[in-house]
This record gives C-alpha cells, sequence and structure tokens, in this order.
C-alpha cells in the first residue's frame, strides 16, 4: 500500500465525494444559477472507467468511503453501473449517494440492487410553495415519493438535509423535524454557505445551527448532547429526550468542522479540490487523457492533500467565495 493521504496538519483523507455532473433537474438558489447555465459539455466530463480508475488509485492511499454528488448524480444515466464498478474496488468500504430525491422513486431500487451503501436526500421545505421559492420548480410530492421509494427498497439510516435561510424558511423548521421523527429519518439543518452561483449569500440569511437548535428544543423536543461518533462528520447530532429519532446541525459556518475534515474532492471534469472553498485544482483527467500512470495519479493526490489550507477561513476579512458554485464542485 501506498502512503497514506495526511496532509501538513496530520489529517489523514479517507473520504472523497466524487461529482458525476454539473447538471441538475432543479435550481435551487444557493447552488446554481436561475439561466445562462453553462453545463460542461459530455465529453468533459469523466467516463465511469476513468472515475473507477483514479478511485482505485485512490483506494491505495487510504481512501476508504466515497459519496457520489451532482449537479444531481440520478441525472447522469446508468448511474448504477458505476456504483457496481466501484464496489468492487478492494479497499472501498462505503458508496455513498447525495441526491435532491426527483427521481429517486424510479431509482431506488436499481441503486440498492447495484450496491449502494446510503443516500442522503435533500429537502428544505414541505410546502410546495417555499420549496419552489428555493428550488426554482415545483415537486415536493416527488420528494417525498423519492424518501419513501428509498425506504421501501431497504436504505437504512436514510439522511434528510436541509438547507436554512432566515427570512425564507424558518416556518418549514418545525413541520420538517416532525416529519422526519415521523418518518423514522435523520435529518440534517445546514448553515447557507457562500456556495450560490449569484455570489449573493450574506451573513444575514445564516440561520445558525444554535438557533435552529433552539427552535427544536423549544417547539418540538427538548435535546440533549450526544458523543459525536466521527468528529469528521460534518453534523453534531443530538439526541430527542424522548428517545424518538436524533437531529443534526451543519454548522459549517458558525461551526466550522475544518479541524477534523477528512474529505477530498473530484468534480465531474475530474479536478481535485481539497476543499469546497479552495481555489486551486488538481487535474486528474489531463492525465487519465495523456496516457498518464497510476503514479501520477496517486502523486496528484498527495499535492492536493499536501496543498491544503487549515480551514475554509471564512471569518476571515481577506475571505472570497470559490469561483465555481456548489454544483460545479460537487454538494
Ligand atoms: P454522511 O455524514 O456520510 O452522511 O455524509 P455527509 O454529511 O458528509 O454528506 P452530504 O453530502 O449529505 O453533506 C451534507 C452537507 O454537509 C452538504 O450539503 C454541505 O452543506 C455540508 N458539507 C459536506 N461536505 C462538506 C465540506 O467538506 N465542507 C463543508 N464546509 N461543508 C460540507
Ligand atoms: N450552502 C449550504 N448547503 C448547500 N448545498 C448546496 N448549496 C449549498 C450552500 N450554498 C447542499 C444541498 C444538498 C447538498 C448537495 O449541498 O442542500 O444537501
Ligand atoms: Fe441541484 Fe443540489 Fe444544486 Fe439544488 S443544491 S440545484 S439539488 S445540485
Amino acid at each position: 500500500i501506498q502512503t497514506p493521504l495526511v496532509d501538513t496538519f496530520g489529517r489523514v483523507h479517507t473520504s472523497l465525494r466524487v461529482s458525476v455532473t454539473d447538471r441538475c433537474n432543479i435550481r435551487c438558489f444557493y447552488c446554481m444559477p436561475l439561466e445562462n447555465i453553462r453545463f460542461k459539455p459530455r465529453d468533459e466530463l469523466l467516463t465511469f472507467e476513468e472515475i473507477a480508475r483514479v478511485v482505485r488509485v485512490a483506494s491505495l492511499r487510504g481512501v476508504r468511503k466515497l459519496r457520489l454528488t451532482g449537479g444531481e448524480p440520478l441525472v447522469r444515466s446508468n448511474l448504477p453501473d458505476l456504483i457496481r464498478q466501484l464496489r468492487e474496488i478492494s479497499g472501498i468500504e462505503e458508496v455513498a449517494l447525495t441526491t435532491n430525491g426527483m427521481l429517486l422513486a424510479d431509482q431506488a431500487a436499481a441503486l440498492k440492487q447495484a450496491g449502494l451503501s446510503r443516500v442522503n436526500i435533500s429537502l428544505d421545505s414541505l410546502n410546495e410553495a417555499t420549496f419552489e421559492k428555493i428550488t426554482r420548480r415545483t415537486g415536493v410530492d416527488r420528494v417525498l415519493a423519492g424518501i419513501a421509494a428509498a425506504q421501501e427498497a431497504g436504505f437504512e439510516e436514510i439522511r434528510l438535509n436541509t438547507v436554512a435561510i432566515r427570512n425564507l424558511t424558518e416556518e418549514e423548521i418545525v413541520p420538517l423535524a416532525n416529519f422526519a421523527r415521523e418518518n423514522d429519518l435523520h435529518l440534517r439543518f445546514i448553515e447557507f454557505m457562500p456556495l450560490d452561483a449569484d455570489k449573493a449569500w450574506h451573513t444575514d440569511q445564516v440561520l445558525s445551527g444554535q438557533e435552529m437548535r433552539e427552535i427544536i428544543s423549544r417547539e418540538v423536543a427538548p435535546l440533549v448532547e450526544t458523543n459525536r461518533p466521527d468528529k469528521s462528520q460534518p453534523a453534531t447530532d443530538y439526541a430527542y429526550a424522548d428517545g424518538k429519532q436524533r437531529i443534526g446541525f451543519i454548522s459549517s459556518v458558525t461551526q466550522p468542522f475544518c479541524g477534523a475534515c477528512n474529505r477530498l474532492r473530484m468534480t465531474a471534469e475530474g479536478q481535485f479540490r481539497n476543499c469546497l472553498f479552495g481555489t486551486t485544482e488538481w487535474d486528474a483527467r489531463q492525465i487519465l487523457r495523456n496516457g498518464g500512470s497510476d503514479d501520477d495519479l496517486a502523486k496528484l493526490l498527495g499535492d492536493c492533500v499536501t496543498a491544503k489550507k487549515a480551514s475554509h477561513g471564512m471569518d476571515s476579512p481577506e475571505f472570497v467565495p470559490p469561483e465555481r458554485a456548489m454544483y460545479q464542485i460537487g454538494g
């Protein structure tokens, strides 16, 4: 085995997030522009074989966990084929998926059969009018059908990801928390980060994890702290005092988890990034397509990790949001 991917702060990188497409079937304002979107042409995206080759090399350097992201990963055709290929790579212990759920009702069974380990589903509102304000599309019912299908297909530990936005989604918090409790889902509220394409993010729109926790304890049920099982997970988990489910808060803005970050990302065009907020990319596609070796890829991973900064630096006055929006980086 080659050397593990340890950065200059001693963080060991065992998790790789692979974006499989920049396309999406909805248009969440915190991630995508509404119009004039320039999606990458198909031939610029890595093929499944190329992705599998990169993952094989990453696994030799200690990557154990994969998460497929997008855009919306389920708009990429034949995704189960990729999952099957990735599942066969020795060293890969988990292949998970983050999806907006719109296409999940059709695909859940095939994904499960292909060996997908877990699904996280994004849903910011149960109310169609608010959903539409956020996503600029309709579709709460489709997401709900997707969640039900995922449960039906036998997925366990399904997580709901809910971005919370001040002056927009306050009314959604309690209904979503109750919905999750009733349906045995693990809900996580996410602070809005400056990754929107329109660069309209402002701290005023950040509803903090702390505030959400207070709302939940007051209006749903009291919460008790839990030991975080895995410090590299973005969420701080709380248990409901009545024992019915847990709830998590991803406070990336007010309480970053960068200190325990174990993540690398690869964009759909095969560019490696060491942070969502990184400003540099390492080009794996050029190695793949110009006859480069596995050692070249292994070295590229090492270079990317070595250059990783201590944290995203969002609270520094010099902070500039990344050039690319969330849909281009991968969630
Ligand atoms: P599991 O913990 O394995 O279930 O997955 P996850 O939470 O790592 O993945 P998911 O795609 O569900 O991520 C949920 C949210 O966490 C994302 O929407 C982001 O808002 C946030 N997040 C994920 N990765 C990072 C990261 O590297 N940095 C920061 N700041 N936030 C992240
Ligand atoms: N801030 C926080 N979370 C975001 N996501 C997308 N854009 C942002 C942002 N600006 C989340 C989605 C989904 C995942 C893919 O990323 O809600 O859970
Ligand atoms: Fe699509 Fe996800 Fe971006 Fe929403 S956050 S527009 S679901 S890629």
